[in-house]
């Protein structure tokens, strides 16, 4: 077992204290939920790994966890979405965080993988994921596991890409002194709560595959989370990342929004309202119908590149922005991405062609051409709500981690069998209830004749299940 926390500075903790009390109050639902379940603590002595941003919010979230009797190791889903000053908090109060701002590639996955050891052959039995990083070391660890224990040897390593290599490595060197670690723990794995629609595309995979090895439950697509996160969320942090970093007046430049699915809508909306001239990209004719009902040109990806100053990606998809696109750009274009994976751009074919890369500030890159253009990259191409600025705000992410902690109480409370679960729409309502008092929302109750005349109950749920809201 790795040792207690691995953190930027324990000094920062009265910092991240102070922001962790003033965020409490902007997240009524996680503290209704505290108050709710203070007593009978339905997770009491549960082991829990949380893969999340290690946030202010989050911070939030686990001691959320831990006040129902949660047993909590956490470690960040990104290399630069840290606060320090909140993982320094959560270190302070003696909860086992492996997380800071500017991890390498090879220190994330050590940081996950010490989220995930409790001690000798003891893992989480619950496990908080975004983006399902704690769920694949834990899959590709049992993977070589099985190899090994039927070929008595390891399989060499045959990925090629950096990432993956690092994973390959570091699963072999943990093999030599936990050989049978995989095996003992999945067994207690009750189940896994994923917070993203990329890490729910991975479940999906997964389960189709047959491969899935515990239940696990589909966050994002309570209507609380994907219906206010991505798009609340990021209409207000996509704003935050692009400004903290560049400083640019957003006013009558240029933005191409590449995905109009919640976050893209989110985006769009965002650029339009700073008086941007906003144009999508997209591969679903619905959802590009969508777009052009609100009034944004749709248009292809290389037909945008002479008139874009602004380029953000938010398709979840692979290979959106690619070098070739990247060098046609206008000159000093902002290239960034909001979705949850660096690979929407290709990053790796930027770095290795004959730009010259200059760091301005962290997170914040100038590409040079060799004819002199240059091209700004936000965040390395990573998440730049959460890279370039601290990622949503605490209210929003409210509604996100109540769904989060209903669903870790329905996976302690059911044990549920292998499978994809999703929130039952009477506790999706009572999310948003958590959250209207902070709003002064004050909510029509139906009468009976009503409730009879659109048969619903009087309590709800007031929505079929396929409801698109
Ligand atoms: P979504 O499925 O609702 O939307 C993605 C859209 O992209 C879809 O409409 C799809 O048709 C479109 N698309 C796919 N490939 C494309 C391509 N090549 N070109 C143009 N459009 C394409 O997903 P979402 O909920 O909007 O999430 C998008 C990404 O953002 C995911 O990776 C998700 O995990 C991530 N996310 C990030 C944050 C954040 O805080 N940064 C918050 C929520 C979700
Ligand atoms: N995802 C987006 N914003 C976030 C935040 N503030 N904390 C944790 N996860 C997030």
């Amino acid at each position: 077992m790795s040792k207690k926390y691995k953190i930027k500075d324990i000094k920062l903790a009265p910092f991240g204290r102070k922001k962790i009390s003033i965020s409490e109050k902007e997240m009524p639902g996680l503290m209704e939920l505290r108050k709710k379940y203070a007593k009978t603590k339905p997770l009491k002595g549960l082991r829990i790994t949380g893969s999340l941003h290690m946030t202010v919010e989050t911070a939030i979230l686990i001691e959320t966890l831990k006040m129902l009797g949660g047993d909590v190791r956490w470690a960040s889903c990104n290399i630069f979405s840290t606060q320090d000053e909140a993982a320094a908090a959560i270190a302070k109060t003696n909860t086992p965080v492996f997380a800071w701002k500017g991890e390498t590639l090879e220190e994330y996955w050590q940081c996950t993988l010490a989220a995930l050891h409790f001690g000798k052959n003891l893992g989480p039995q619950l496990i908080v994921d975004d983006g399902g990083d704690a769920t694949l070391l834990i899959h590709k660890g049992y993977e070589l596991e099985e190899y090994y224990n039927q070929h008595k040897k390891l399989p060499k390593i045959t990925a090629t890409v950096e990432e993956e290599i690092i994973i390959e490595k570091l699963l072999r060197k943990f093999h030599k002194k936990n050989p049978n670690y995989w095996h003992t723990i999945v067994p207690k794995i009750i189940g896994v709560s994923e917070e993203t629609t990329t890490g729910v595309l991975r479940l999906e995979q997964m389960e189709t595959k047959d491969k899935l090895l515990f239940a696990a439950f589909n966050v994002n697509d309570s209507a609380t989370k994907s219906k206010f996160d991505n798009l609340y969320g990021c209409r207000e942090s996509l704003a935050d990342g692009i400004k903290r970093s560049t400083e640019i007046m957003l006013a009558g430049k240029t933005v191409v929004v590449c995905g109009y699915g919640d976050v893209g809508k989110g985006c769009a909306q965002s650029m339009k309202s700073y008086g941007c001239k906003v144009i999508i990209t997209e591969i679903d004719p619905i959802c590009a119908l969508q777009a052009s009902m609100e009034g944004f040109p749709v248009k292809k990806i290389e037909d945008t590149l002479s008139e874009g100053n602004i380029f953000v990606t938010a398709t979840g998809n692979r290979d959106v922005i690619t070098l070739k696109h990247m060098k046609k750009m206008n000159d000093q274009a902002i290239v960034c991405n909001i979705g949850h994976f660096d690979n929407e751009i290709e990053m790796d074919a930027l770095n290795k062609s004959n730009a010259k890369k200059e760091e301005i500030k962290p997170q914040y890159d100038c590409y040079t051409f060799p004819n002199g253009k240059q091209i700004f990259v936000l965040s390395e191409g990573r998440l730049v709500n959460l890279g370039s600025a601290t990622g949503h705000a605490s209210f929003v992410m409210s509604t996100s981690f109540s769904n989060q902690v209903l669903a870790q109480i329905f996976l302690a409370k059911n044990r549920p069998e292998i499978g994809l679960y999703k929130m039952p729409k009477y506790l999706d309502e009572e999310v948003a209830n958590l959250h209207l008092k902070h709003l002064n929302a004050d909510l029509t109750k139906l009468t009976k004749k009503q409730a009879d005349y659109i048969d619903v109950d009087i309590n709800g749920p007031f929505k079929k299940d396929d409801y698109r809201y």
